[in-house]
């Protein structure tokens, strides 16, 4: 999960790392409130997207007075920066920058360690410097089993060439950056810029962190950080039945177990879309081995409550479960959901008991589904419905 830069800015906060005050907006109003507050003096008006380049695209803004902060905020609030809609401004308090630095810590999968990455040269020019003078970006590899203890710091901090003025602080930092790191079990901790200001101190001006889902177990507090507003209403649904969903832009709903199948599925769907309109699949669904009723009937239910869904394919391979509990699952699926059910369905089932599947099906006789002998003309009659009642 990555994190707005204010919830970044409490976690470094909250393990010492030196940040200034910020104070979060959703409208011009409570900007200039939050200017107030934060002492009516110069604040920076920035924009809560989850990208980067804010400030190149106009979302990163200075102010001088509570009223220009509340201008700048009505500007920024609704803009779209690389397709992400500004929802709410962190109105921080105005740095007077001396320097901008860059440091990082990530996790390196290739060479199973961390990576810490730090420049002399931050600001939001980073990208170009990695790319054009890489030898300027330090880079320094981290021992999952020390850390960045004092010495390691001082090896990166060298390793960038700071300067000996800065160079205590910014090692400080770093190993803060390491507590966040491994206290919040995050895989990313960047700050572009790390500042040292007029009078002296070191300061994150900026910061991403990504945390790692994997680990959400051990952190209860983690849950409330996650951007529920931008969760798609059926990827929502779909976790609650702990099904591996993904949404798509097409209108072929696809269901099938095991993320392989699915997936074939999918480019099975879209190739037989070609000769029907060019209709494409709607979502990607995998109902994992065990598909009873109720997953079965979970899984339906999330994907003909997408409008965009005009008919619906089912494949599935019978294996441990067996053709003949999933048919009679989808036979019950149908039952619980009733007049719920609109969408033509075409079910191609094989594997394990498929006679019996297949006969459970045909008894049912249920209107809206279609059985399918193989793959292919399971796509292309689903390619066909969906297009027909478009
Ligand atoms: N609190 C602040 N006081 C003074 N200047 C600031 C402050 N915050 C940011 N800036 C200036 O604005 C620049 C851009 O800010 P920031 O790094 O937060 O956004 P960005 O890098 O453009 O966005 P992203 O990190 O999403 O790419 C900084 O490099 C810094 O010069
Ligand atoms: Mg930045």
């Amino acid at each position: 999960m990555d994190l707005f830069e204010y919830q970044a800015r409490d976690l470094f906060d909250k393990h010492g790392v030196p940040v200034l005050d910020g104070v979060v907006a959703t409208t011009p109003e409570e900007a200039r409130a939050a200017a107030e507050r934060l002492g009516g003096g110069t604040v920076v008006v920035k924009a809560q997207v989850k990208t980067g380049g804010r400030g190149k695209a106009g979302g990163v803004k200075l102010a001088h007075s509570p009223q220009e902060a509340a201008e700048r905020a009505s500007e920024i609030l609704g803009m779209a920066i690389k397709g992400h809609t500004v929802h709410r401004v962190m109105v921080a308090a105005g740095a007077s920058i001396a320097a901008e630095y860059y440091v990082s810590l990530l996790l390196d999968r290739a060479e199973r360690r961390y990576l810490a990455m730090a420049s002399v040269e931050g600001g939001v020019e980073i990208e170009k410097l990695a790319v054009e003078r890489p030898e300027a970006l330090a880079r320094v590899a981290v021992d999952p089993t020390v850390g960045i203890d004092a010495a390691k710091a001082d090896e990166i901090v060298a390793a960038a060439g700071f300067g000996t003025d800065v160079a205590p602080q910014v090692a400080d930092v770093l190993q803060r950056l390491w507590t966040v790191y491994r206290e919040e079990d995050a895989t990313l901790v960047e700050v572009n810029p790390l500042v040292s200001t007029a009078d002296g101190r070191v300061i994150a001006l900026d910061g991403k962190v990504t945390l790692d889902d994997n680990a959400g177990f051990r952190h209860p507090d983690h849950a409330g950080l996650a951007d529920t507003a931008a969760t798609d209403p059926l990827e929502a649904k779909a976790k609650e039945h702990d099904l591996n969903y993904v949404k798509l832009d097409g209108s072929v709903g696809i269901i099938g177990n095991g993320a392989g199948l699915v997936m074939s599925t999918l480019d099975v769907v879209a190739l037989a879309g070609e000769a029907h309109g060019g209709v494409k699949p709607a979502n990607f669904l995998d109902i994992g081995g065990g598909a009873s009723a109720e997953v079965m009937a979970a899984g339906l239910d999330v994907i003909l409550g997408d409008p965009q869904v005009k008919a619906v394919f089912v494949n599935v391979f019978g294996g441990i479960t067996a053709c003949d509990a999933v048919a009679t699952g989808i036979v019950s699926a149908l039952e619980m959901l009733g007049d719920a059910a609109t969408k033509p369905l075409v079910v191609r089932l094989d594997g394990n008991n498929v006679a019996e599947g297949r006969a459970i099906l045909r008894a049912a006789n249920h209107p809206l589904v279609t059985l399918a002998e193989t793959m292919d003309g399971g796509a292309d009659r689903a390619a066909e419905l969906a297009h027909a009642s478009a």
